[in-house]
């Protein structure tokens, strides 16, 4: 088999990049681990900057979003018992919070790319990537137990945290940075009619809570826990009494229903700077990660292929390779604003066991300073809604 550019993962990068690539008239083969259905149905975060949402009406695969998707005006942020409107819209010129979860962007761009006649080779098991340091790299894989092999111009890896891609680059030549919170999260989603109508973030001494939707019918919630609880420390009882403590404010009730998924996450910041070695570019989760405080992570793997997009049209249509040397540099311009900006939400909204008292005045100062400076808000509505882009 050969493609132009070999695709490891049908996640958010994988699959905006191919169409992308699409567009630009470079066919591109995506190789994904696991089944389509898997891949449709892994429960993620579910917030869209501002941009994403309009490149997707531009790329002509939003109308079920648009159908089916929540818009708000702003979040709450809440501390103790005090709950506080911030009017995103108002502080951005009319940008909206957008709720439409992941795997459901997943399957729009799925069967689009599908529609399009674009392959996705679904359980297809990557053993090997070689001759990315030369001219003409390859993909093996097995699919059914049979090995295959991708002949490619260019390998992008966007198989996430865990994918074998970044480990392809040789550890003298990685430069990594990482923080690791000492707490997870732990998601459920539940059959409830909406308890209020945007998103509430809340700092409590119990910890952090996170009140988000998916459906008139559906809610989904966060709770700071351990991370390496197990998943039967929390029975509903447990987890509801959690909710209610942490989203207490007066005149308001949390509205219970039936939990039927339920996930426990660990919070990591990453970040791998080489996203580039020869023939092999890390796009999204391979190179960085995010804790879910803001829900970057999506957002960002949108933008690091972007820019990948553009290096390869550059490259085909021009035979000019410099997308390819500034790639990394442009794409960590807001990979470490990213960074920054769910390490701050995150900081300021959890309860840290390791931290010092200072520090823990420090991180309720901040939040205080944010529910009462409209120039805070404006920042965080800034970076909560997706910054401008500089290139
Ligand atoms: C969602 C998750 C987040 O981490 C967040 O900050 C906002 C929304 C969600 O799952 O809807």
């Amino acid at each position: 088999m050969r493609t132009r550019i070999g695709i490891i993962g049908a996640g958010p990068a994988g699959l905006f990049l191919a169409h992308l690539l699409h567009r630009a008239g470079i066919e591109s083969v995506i190789v994904e681990t696991r089944s389509r259905a898997a891949v449709e149905s892994t429960i993620r975060a579910g917030m869209l900057e501002d941009w994403v949402v309009r490149l997707l009406r531009a790329m002509g695969l939003a109308d079920r979003l648009d159908r089916e998707a929540h818009f708000h005006d702003g979040v709450s942020l809440q501390v103790g018992a005090v709950r506080q409107h911030l009017d995103l819209a108002g502080l951005t010129g009319g940008k909206q919070v957008t709720i439409y979860a992941q795997h459901e962007v997943l399957k729009d761009l799925i069967a689009a790319r599908l529609a399009d006649g674009g392959e996705i080779r679904f359980e297809a098991h990557v053993t090997a990537l070689d001759g990315i340091e030369g001219d003409s790299p390859a993909i093996h894989f097995t699919e059914a137990g049979d090995a295959r092999r991708l002949d490619c111009d260019f390998i992008v890896a966007a198989d996430g945290f865990h994918g074998p891609g970044r480990d392809a680059i040789p550890d003298a030549a990685r430069r990594e940075y990482q923080k690791v919170y000492p707490f997870g999260w732990l998601g459920i989603l539940c059959h409830a009619p909406r308890s209020w109508p945007e998103l509430v973030y809340a700092r409590h001494e119990d910890g952090f809570a996170l009140l988000t939707t998916r459906s008139d019918a559906i809610q989904r919630l966060y709770i700071q826990c351990e991370p390496a609880d197990p998943i039967e420390a929390w029975p509903d009882a447990r987890i509801w009494d959690a909710l209610h403590r942490r989203l207490a404010t007066p005149g308001w009730s949390l509205t219970e229903g039936a939990i039927f998924q339920k996930g426990i996450i660990p919070l990591r910041s990453f970040v791998c700077e080489t996203m580039r070695h020869g023939r092999l570019f890390l796009a999204g989760d391979a190179a960085h990660i995010v804790p879910p405080t803001g829900a970057k992570g999506l957002n960002l793997a949108v933008a690091d292929v972007r820019v990948l997009a553009r290096a390869f049209e550059r490259f085909y249509a021009y035979d000019d390779a410099a997308g390819f040397d500034t790639y990394a540099a442009t794409a960590l311009g807001r990979i470490w604003k990213g960074e920054r900006f769910s390490w701050w939400m995150t900081t300021m909204l959890h309860r840290d066991p390791s931290e010092t008292d200072f520090e823990h005045r420090i991180h309720a100062a901040d939040l205080a300073y944010v529910m009462g400076s409209t120039a805070a808000q404006a920042a965080l509505a800034e970076n909560y809604l997706g910054l401008p882009f500089t290139d």
